[in-house]
């Protein structure tokens, strides 16, 4: 495999985009290809077997494009679908939920930590079991926030009525005494802001991005894959596509990545 290949990233919608940032700014030379699935988001309501499917989808999607690597940057199909991918692929396949579980084990001092996340990714239960295999005695609170996801692909990340909803969601959470707050969705570092607010200054939040991007970046070392030569400026370093609503990504991918997304393409995901 090429090392000056791009990486393949994908997501529900805009949320994986937390992660691209971060891996933008651990390793700035490689090369990445996104691919949101605006058509089909929200991934979090729905079935293993639907996740599974529109995951596999997108793979196939991203290793047409030759990617060297591949990172699901999205905890629902991490949760879902990342075990039966990773046994399918002859290149790396990089989730959040491990890269984000081992971020909190070390951050909390007291052994309680909590996790907001989609209905799937909290009811699998999968930041539960994985910690507990590392740690029995520490006491993990879950909570699902499904509204957090619509609000978020549709820009409301300052907006009194995510203000309202995450205290509906949080108030719980913030007087449980945990220390440790995993942001266990990636469009929830996007309101990282209101849910800072609610959960008060004594609980640390985790975003599993930068773990995930350093874990990504440890990978490619090992296997030999870093690029080694940075991407000229002809070299359309960084491409997006998404599956509908090209414009409005574009409008919402340029609040979070300052970069200046000049555009997406619309690809049928359905034809993979
Ligand atoms: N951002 C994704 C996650 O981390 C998916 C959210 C959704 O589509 O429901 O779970």
């Amino acid at each position: 495999m090429n090392s000056s290949a791009p990486i393949g990233v994908f997501d529900s919608g805009v949320g994986g985009l937390t992660v691209v940032r971060e891996i933008m700014r651990q390793i700035p030379d490689e090369r990445i290809i996104y691919f949101g699935d605006t058509a089909r988001v929200p991934y979090g309501s729905k079935s293993k077997e639907t996740v599974t499917r529109y995951s596999r989808q997108i793979v196939r999607f991203l290793r047409q494009q030759n990617v060297k690597a591949i990172v699901a940057a999205c905890n629902t199909a991490s949760a879902y679908a990342l075990d039966e991918i990773e046994k399918e692929m002859e290149i790396p396949v990089i989730g959040v939920v491990k890269p984000g579980a081992r971020a909190a084990m070390d951050v909390t001092e007291n052994g309680k930590i909590g996790v907001i996340g989609t209905e799937a990714t909290i009811g699998s239960q999968i930041y539960t079991r994985y910690i507990k295999q590392y740690h029995k005695n520490v006491t993990i609170l879950e909570k699902a926030c499904p509204l957090f996801v619509p609000l978020v692909e549709e820009g409301l990340l300052n907006d009194p009525v995510t203000d309202e909803i995450a205290m509906r969601y949080l108030s719980s959470l913030s007087d449980s005494g945990i220390d440790t707050l995993i942001l266990g969705c990636t469009h929830y570092p996007l309101i990282r802001s209101t849910v800072g607010r609610v959960m008060g200054r004594g609980v640390t939040l985790v975003n599993p991005a930068y773990e995930t991007a350093h874990e990504l970046r440890a990978v490619l070392e090992k296997e030999q894959m870093l690029n080694l030569s940075r991407p000229g400026l002809g070299d359309n370093q960084y491409q997006f596509f998404v599956s509908d609503g090209a414009e409005k990504f574009i409008r919402i991918a340029n609040s979070i990545i300052k970069y200046g997304i000049l555009s997406a393409k619309v690809i049928n995901i359905e034809e993979y």
